[in-house]
C-alpha cells in the first residue's frame, strides 16, 4: 500500500492514550496493517506502533527473521497485535539496548521484564495469547508502550547509557545506524 511519514519524538501524537480498536477485519484496519508493515519494512524495523504513523490506535506490529538493525536478535514471530494487555510472569527485569524509529540515531539501555504474557487480537479478531522472554518480550514491551505514549527514553535509569548508535554499535552496517 504505501510507506508512511514516521514521527519523531517531541511530535505530541506520540504521547497519546490511543483509542481501542472496535471493529475488525474492515479495509481501513487491513490497509492499517499493510501500511504499517510496509513502513516497518522500509526502515528494516523489528516492530512499529500506530501512533508512530499518526494512527492513534492500539495497534502494533512486529517480528522478523533476521534484522540489520539488531543483527545478534533472535527471530521473533510476525506479529499484528491489536487492543493487547500485556503481563509480567515474575518481577525479573533485564537491561537492553533499544532503539526505536521515531528516535532516529540513538540508543540507549532500557529495564524491562525479562519474562511476559501477552494477550490480544489479531486483525480477524481471533485471540492471540502468548508467553515471550529475551528481545521477543523487549519488543512487546516497547511497541505497546507506544500505545501509552511511553518512548523507550522515557523508561530509561541511567542516561549515561544512552547515546548515538553510529559511536555505540560501529559495525553496524551503515544506514542501519541512522535509527
Ligand atoms: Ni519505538
Amino acid at each position: 500500500m504505501a510507506v508512511r511519514e514516521i514521527l519523531k519524538m517531541g511530535d505530541p501524537r506520540l504521547l497519546r492514550i490511543a483509542a481501542p480498536v472496535t471493529e475488525f477485519d474492515t479495509p481501513a484496519l487491513l490497509a492499517l496493517v499493510e501500511d504499517l508493515f510496509d513502513t516497518m519494512r522500509a526502515a528494516d524495523g523489528a516492530g512499529l506502533a500506530a501512533p508512530q504513523i499518526g494512527e492513534d490506535l492500539q495497534l502494533v506490529i512486529f517480528g522478523f527473521d533476521h534484522n540489520g538493525r539488531y543483527p545478534d536478535a533472535p527471530p521473533v514471530p510476525q506479529t499484528v497485535l491489536i487492543n493487547p494487555v500485556v503481563e509480567a510472569v515474575d518481577g525479573e527485569i533485564v537491561a537492553g539496548w533499544e532503539g526505536c524509529l521515531s528516535v532516529p540515531g540513538l540508543r540507549g539501555v532500557v529495564p524491562r521484564f525479562a519474562r511476559i504474557r501477552y494477550r490480544g487480537f489479531d486483525p480477524q479478531g481471533r485471540v492471540i495469547e502468548r508467553e515471550a522472554d529475551g528481545f521477543h518480550a523487549r519488543v512487546v514491551q516497547h511497541e505497546c508502550d507506544h500505545l501509552i505514549g511511553r518512548l523507550y527514553p522515557t523508561r530509561m535509569t541511567d542516561l549515561s547509557r544512552f547515546g548515538y548508535t553510529s559511536v555505540l554499535f560501529p559495525d553496524l552496517e551503515p544506514g542501519e545506524a541512522d535509527d
